[in-house]
């Protein structure tokens, strides 16, 4: 099955390509490993402008499997992945993660965990205390640098995440489904923030949820998985212009599309992959 978007045709070295990508796991101790992920390709090719892609897919289905394979902390059992030309081997210093669970480290202070990642890097103390206080300032944080972590809410430790993610400036950001444990306020909130930081750093986001609507908002394409193993089973090109407000969730076409995500999301053990067509053409 050939995943690619024909009409996309790369010209410089694509952002990410995964070539007939496998990974198994034993359901139970002690039993022969499941397929998890099942011959996965896709290709996103590399945007002058960057390029946001959203995994959607049902829970359990390997989206965050599939995120490990290209940030390098899972070797795929078959198949190959590449990260800017690069065949990705081991964690891949061209990208940064914001996980599922993430927290912050308790020891060190709001600034120290943007600064962390920076120091990693290589990046000198003056030059990383001034992009940490840069970021945290981009993402409303400006007056709490002293704060210790847990003195934070939720919303605000994962805005942390966020600018202590994007302040490495590398060209592929990868999160999986950052915003999932927020409120619905909080959520909307953290989306338009993202959106406005995500606008000016022209790198790729592959962002994981299993929340339609987030990724309609959200992304310029819509990777769908179907249920245990990840098989692609659509691949959507976003038609919507940004800015994208909030009030776009009650536009027809948004609600439109959204039914037609439902649909293959609930039909997705049934659905072979071949039987739908690409692109959302
Ligand atoms: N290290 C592991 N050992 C054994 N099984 C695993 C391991 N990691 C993942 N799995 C299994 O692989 C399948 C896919 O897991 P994965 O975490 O990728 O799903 P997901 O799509 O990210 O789900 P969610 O939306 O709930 O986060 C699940 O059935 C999970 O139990
Ligand atoms: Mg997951």
């Amino acid at each position: 099955m050939n995943n690619y978007v024909d009409e996309q045709k790369p010209t410089a070295t694509p952002f990410v390509e995964i070539r007939n990508v496998h990974k198994a796991f034993p359901i139970q101790p002690n039993t022969k490993p499941a397929p998890a992920v099942e011959d996965v390709s896709l290709l996103i090719p590399h945007q002058e402008e960057g390029d946001f892609v959203a995994f959607l897919g049902p829970s359990g289905c390997g989206k965050s499997t599939l995120l490990q394979m290209i940030s390098g902390l899972l070797a795929p059992d078959k198949g190959e992945v590449y990260a800017l030309g690069k065949q990705v081997s081991g964690p891949d210093p061209q990208s940064v993660t914001v996980p599922q669970a993430y927290t912050c480290f308790p020891w060190l202070t709001v600034l120290g965990n943007v600064e962390f990642g920076l120091k990693t890097h290589g990046i000198e103390p003056v030059e990383r205390r001034k992009i940490a206080t840069e970021y945290l300032r981009k993402v409303g944080l400006g007056d709490r640098l002293d704060a210790n972590p847990r003195q934070l809410s939720g919303g605000m430790q994962q805005r942390v995440a966020i600018a202590r993610t994007l302040a490495m400036r590398l060209p592929i950001v990868l999160m999986d489904e950052p915003f999932g444990a927020l409120d619905a306020q909080t959520r909307a909130d953290m989306q338009e923030m993202l959106l406005h930081l995500w606008q000016g750093e022209k790198n790729l986001v592959v962002f994981v949820t299993h929340d339609i609507s987030e990724a309609l908002l959200l992304a310029n394409r819509i990777v769908v998985f179907s249920s245990r193993p990840a098989r692609i089973i659509y691949d959507l090109q976003v038609p919507f212009e940004r800015p994208r407000p909030q009030s776009l969730l009650y536009d027809s076409q948004f609600v439109k599309l959204s039914q037609v995500l439902v649909g293959l999301l609930k039909h997705s053990e049934s659905e072979s992959p071949d039987s739908v067509s690409q692109s959302g053409k």
